[in-house]
C-alpha cells in the first residue's frame, strides 16, 4: 500500500490522537493518585502516634517504661515497616538503639521528617515528637518511622500499568482506526469502480452512487458534468470525422467521374483541357478544405497569434474589400465601413477572418443591397460587426453556427467554395487573439462579428 493511502493516513492520525489522549488522561490520573499515595505514610504515622500518645505520657515510673518498651517491641514485630526510637539524656529511657544519624534527627525540629538509612533503598518517613518529663522520667524524644518502600512500589506499579495500558490502547486505536477508515472509504472505492466502467466509448453513463455521502456529492456532480462535456466533445469529434469524409468524398467523386468519362474514348485536346481545368477546380477545393482543417487542428492544439502588429482595422477592412472587389461586383452589393481602432493582431489571420465574414455576407445578401461593417471601441475590447440584410436565422441555430460544418440550410452543403468551416475558422482566429465571436439576427439584419481585446 502506498504511503499516501488515505486509510493509512487516517489510522496514523487516530494513533496520534489516541496517544495524546492517553498521555493527557494517564498523566493527570497518575498525578492525582501519586498525591494521595504521598500522603498515606504521614497519615499512618499520625494514626499510630495518636493511639500511643496517652499510654506514653500517662505515667513516668521505670516499671511503666518497661511495659512501654515491651509494647513497642511487639508493635514493630507485628508490622515490619514500622520502627520506633526513643532518644533521651538518660540511657535507661532509650529505645531502639538510636545511632548517631537517628540522634541528630531526634534532636532537630519536631514533625514529619525524611530519613535515609544506608540499608534501605527508600527513605523512611519519621514523625519526631517530644514527650514532656513525668515523675522520675526525663523529657524524651519519641520517633515513629515507616518504611516508604511499599508506597514507592505501588507508585511504580501504577506507572507501569498506565504505560502498558497506553501502549495497548494506542495499538488498538491504530488497528481499529485503520479498519474504521477502510469502512468509511468504501463509498470512494465503489465510486472509483463505477468511474472505471465509464471509459470511452461508454460515455453515456453517469456516476450514480446511492446513497451518496454529502462529502462526495460535489465531486460526483463535477465529475458528471465533466463527463457530459467529454461526451459532447467526443460525439462532436465523431460527427466531425464523418463530416470530413463526406466533404472530401464529393470532390473526389467528381474527379474520378470526369476522368473516367474522359478516358472512355479518344477525345480532342480541347476536351482534355476542359477536363483538366475542371479537375483543377476540384483539386483546389480539396486543398482549401485540407488547409482549413489543418488551420483548425493547429488552433485546437493551442497555437496562438504571435506575429502581432498594431494595425488600423478600417484599413484592413479596406484591403480585404479590394481583394473581394470582383465578388462584390458580381453580387451587386455595396459595403459601408464605419469606425476605426488600432489593435495588435496577426494580419494574415485577421484578413482570413474578414474574408470569411464578408464572403458569407455577400452570399446571403440580395443584389442591390448594402453590407455594413462597424468597428466599435468598447470598454475592454473592439467589436468588428459585419451586418447584412437577409432572412432571419432561427434562435436554435445561432449558437451553433460557429461549429464546424454546421449550416442552417443543409442542402447548400457541397456548393462550390462553401464547405462549412468558414465561421469555425473565424472563431478560431478570434480565440487565438484572446477574443471571441458573436452573432445576432433581428429585424431582417444578420450580424456576425468578432471581439478583439485591446
Ligand atoms: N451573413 C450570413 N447570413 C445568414 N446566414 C449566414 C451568414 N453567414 C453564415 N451563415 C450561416 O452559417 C453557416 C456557416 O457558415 P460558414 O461556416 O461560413 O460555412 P459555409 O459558408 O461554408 O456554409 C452558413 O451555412 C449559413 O447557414
Ligand atoms: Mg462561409
Amino acid at each position: 500500500m502506498s504511503s499516501n493511502s488515505i486509510a493509512l493516513r487516517l489510522s496514523g492520525m487516530f494513533t496520534l490522537v489516541a496517544l495524546l489522549v492517553f498521555v493527557l488522561i494517564g498523566g493527570a490520573l497518575y498525578q492525582q493518585v501519586d498525591k494521595g499515595l504521598g500522603l498515606l505514610p504521614e497519615a499512618e504515622l499520625d494514626a499510630r502516634y495518636s493511639v500511643l500518645e496517652s499510654a506514653l505520657t500517662r505515667y513516668g515510673t521505670p516499671e511503666h517504661w518497661a511495659k512501654i518498651n515491651a509494647k513497642l517491641k511487639l508493635l514493630s514485630e507485628e508490622d515490619k515497616r514500622i520502627r520506633f526510637w526513643v532518644v533521651s539524656g538518660d540511657a535507661h529511657y532509650e529505645y531502639g538503639d538510636p545511632d548517631a544519624q537517628v540522634r541528630e534527627l531526634a534532636l532537630g525540629p519536631l514533625g514529619m521528617r525524611d530519613l535515609n538509612l544506608a540499608e534501605h533503598p527508600y527513605p523512611l518517613k519519621v514523625l519526631v515528637s517530644q514527650l514532656p518529663a513525668k515523675d522520675q522520667r526525663p523529657p524524651l524524644r519519641f520517633l515513629i518511622a515507616i518504611d516508604t518502600e511499599t508506597f514507592y512500589q505501588t507508585q511504580h506499579q501504577l506507572l507501569m500499568a498506565l504505560i502498558s495500558l497506553a501502549i495497548v490502547g494506542v495499538l488498538l486505536a491504530s488497528a481499529l482506526g485503520y479498519w474504521v477508515a477502510r469502512i468509511g472509504l468504501k463509498p470512494l472505492i465503489k465510486l472509483s469502480q463505477e468511474a472505471q466502467r465509464l471509459a470511452p466509448p461508454r460515455l453515456t453513463g453517469r456516476l450514480q452512487l446511492s446513497p451518496l455521502p454529502p462529502e462526495l456529492s460535489q465531486f460526483v456532480n463535477s465529475f458528471n458534468s465533466t463527463l457530459e462535456r467529454v461526451e459532447q466533445a467526443y460525439s462532436r469529434l465523431e460527427s466531425f470525422n464523418a463530416d470530413v469524409a463526406h466533404e472530401l468524398r464529393s470532390p473526389l467523386t467528381n474527379l474520378i467521374g470526369q476522368t473516367q468519362v474522359a478516358l472512355t474514348r479518344g477525345r480532342s485536346a480541347e476536351h482534355y483541357f476542359e477536363v483538366l481545368q475542371s479537375n483543377l477546380e476540384e483539386l483546389e477545393r480539396l486543398r482549401s478544405i485540407i488547409n482549413d482543417m489543418l488551420f483548425l487542428a493547429s488552433a485546437d492544439q493551442g497555437s496562438k497569434a504571435t506575429k502581432l502588429t498594431a494595425t488600423s482595422l478600417a484599413s484592413e477592412v479596406a484591403t480585404t474589400l479590394d481583394y473581394l472587389d470582383f465578388i462584390l461586383e458580381d453580387a451587386q452589393v455595396k459595403v459601408e465601413v464605419s469606425g476605426d481602432a488600432l489593435v495588435s493582431i496577426e494580419i494574415a489571420h485577421l484578413r482570413r477572418a474578414l474574408i470569411n465574414l464578408l464572403s458569407n455576407a455577400v452570399q446571403h445578401t440580395a443584389p442591390g443591397q448594402m453590407i455594413q461593417v462597424r468597428i466599435e471601441v468598447q470598454e475592454h475590447q473592439v467589436a468588428i460587426a459585419v451586418s447584412n440584410p437577409g432572412q432571419g436565422i432561427a434562435n436554435e441555430h445561432l449558437p451553433r453556427l460557429f461549429e464546424r460544418f454546421y449550416r442552417v440550410d443543409a442542402s447548400r452543403s457541397n456548393s462550390g467554395a462553401n464547405h462549412g468551416l468558414g465561421l469555425a475558422i473565424v472563431k478560431a482566429i478570434a480565440l487565438m487573439h484572446g477574443g471571441d465571436v458573436f452573432v445576432r439576427s433581428n429585424a431582417g439584419i444578420n450580424t456576425f462579428g468578432i471581439y478583439l481585446p485591446v
